[in-house]
């Protein structure tokens, strides 16, 4: 899976070089290139913004800019994203769908967002990670490159992503560790069984009262 990242912000994606991640891209299971918008601005002080049209608080990126960026990645069977609150909210569905994809591009916003003539000209699908308005694309961006990232082989075990929260429309069951006793409380006694259907049992069960109580809206979905 490759991601190409159109942003004002590539050291805000330090965080893609660590754990699970930063592993995936070393071993080079997915690929994660970014591009600095600011790089493809004419003007001598490297503006990327100016004020917008019709007046109004702070200032819009602009799509001559965002455009030229945009045309310096090789789009090879990519599909084109926006990250904006106005998209289509993400989840577990979404995520697996995009997954599919060969290669992702993500275009990230700031201030008060880009252009629009830019978004209808190369934007595919813009999508939004709450209804809640961040400073920009970037944490966004981030946060669809490592759920995404989840499904690509060797990432993490195929199993996890089988049992976990929201695959077959449930949470997942509780999880315990050792040590067997933490404050006087038992890991339940059926988890040191060594009964495997019957631990498959209890996890089930467990799965299901879990959904019912905190995600009933999940369920049968
Ligand atoms: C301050 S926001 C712009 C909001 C825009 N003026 C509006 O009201 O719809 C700046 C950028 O942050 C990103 N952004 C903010 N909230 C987001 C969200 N919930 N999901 C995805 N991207 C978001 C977008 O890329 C957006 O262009």
């Amino acid at each position: 899976m490759k991601f190409d990242v159109l942003t004002l912000f590539p050291e805000m994606f330090e965080q893609l070089n660590m754990s699970i991640i930063g592993r995936a891209r070393e071993k080079k299971l997915i690929e994660v290139n970014l591009v600095n918008i600011r790089d493809f601005s004419k003007d001598k002080h490297k503006k990327v913004d100016d004020t917008p049209y019709g007046g109004g608080a702070g200032m819009v990126m602009r799509p001559d800019v965002v455009y030229e960026a945009y045309k310096s990645i090789n789009k090879e069977n990519a599909k084109v994203i926006y990250m904006s609150p106005q998209g289509k909210k993400l989840n577990q569905k979404k995520v697996e769908e995009l997954a599919k994809q060969e290669h992702i591009i993500i275009l990230c916003g700031h201030y008060e967002g880009i252009d629009q003539r830019v978004i209808d000209k190369i934007v595919d699908e813009e999508i939004s990670i709450g209804d809640y308005v961040l400073t920009g694309g970037e944490l966004p961006a981030m946060v669809l490159i490592d759920a995404v990232s989840r499904y690509s082989d060797g990432v993490i075990a195929k199993e996890s992503r089988e049992e976990e929260s929201f695959a077959n429309n449930m949470l997942e069951y509780p999880q315990y560790t050792r040590p067997e006793i933490f404050e006087g409380v038992k890991v339940p006694e059926v988890l040191l069984s060594g009964h495997h259907k019957n631990i498959d049992k209890w996890r089930e069960e467990e799965a299901l009262k879990i959904t019912k109580r905190k995600r009933p809206d999940i369920l049968n979905t």
